[in-house]
């Protein structure tokens, strides 16, 4: 089962597809955990990348691509995966050229979305998402807020998805692939309607 996840930044992609990974048994794949991972480990991708994703900027297709699709290749993509955050325009669904079963669209005002990402912390160790005021993840391990969850880079983010993500979700609801839920809902009720749209 191959599953994109899209939607505006702060609509649950990657709380659901953690949820969607354990309950199906294929990996979770985000574009900004990929990314992420670099610049924690100071590559030179990382390196390169980092000051575009505090400013909320999207990083260059080809080097977005080539991540993904490296990741794609490994064996335990071969019974399906859920991508989340990738392709975010037109130039990578082309060059990925990778056909979805379905394509979720969690659907969320911008308001919504700035008020989730400004009380979102993530742990530092595990990755586990969290919102309010939990102090420790339950790993143990420390939480922090990204840089990109700052007002500024927020708007950047939000005015990208509109331009650019927006044609993507008008292509798969024209190939027949687009399922639309609405993401303004708690997490658990928004789980049980991805899993019915993609069943
Ligand atoms: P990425 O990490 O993919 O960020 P994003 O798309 O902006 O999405 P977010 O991770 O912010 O939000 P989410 O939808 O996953 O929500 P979450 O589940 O965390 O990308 C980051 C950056 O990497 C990009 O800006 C760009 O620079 C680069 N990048 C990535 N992909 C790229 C690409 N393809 N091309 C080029 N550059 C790329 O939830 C948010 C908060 O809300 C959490 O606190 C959570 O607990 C809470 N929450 C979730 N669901 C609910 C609910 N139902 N009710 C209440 N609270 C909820």
């Amino acid at each position: 089962m191959r599953i994109l996840l899209l939607g505006p930044p702060g609509s649950g992609k990657g709380t659901q597809a953690a949820m969607l990974s354990e309950k199906f048994g294929i990996p979770h794949i985000s574009a900004g955990d990929l990314l992420r991972e670099e610049v924690a480990k100071k590559s030179a991708t990382g390196r390169n990348v980092e000051a575009m994703m505090n400013a909320g900027k999207l990083i260059p297709s080809e080097i977005v691509t080539e991540m993904v699709r490296q990741r794609l290749s490994k064996n335990d993509c071969s019974r399906g995966f859920i991508l989340d955050g990738f392709p975010r325009n037109t130039e990578q669904r082309e060059m990925l050229g990778v056909k979805f079963d379905v394509a979720v669209s969690l659907e969320l005002e911008d308001t919504l979305a700035i008020a989730r990402l400004s009380g979102r912390r993530q742990c530092l160790d595990c990755g586990k998402i969290y919102s309010g005021d939990a102090a420790e993840c339950e790993c143990g391990g420390k939480l922090y807020q990204r840089k990109d969850d700052k007002p500024a880079a927020m708007r950047e983010r939000l005015k990208i998805f509109h331009r650019d993500t927006r044609p993507l979700i008008d292509f798969y609801r024209k190939e027949g692939t687009l399922k639309t839920v609405d993401a303004s809902k708690g997490v658990d009720i928004v789980f049980a309607a991805i899993c019915r749209s993609i069943q």
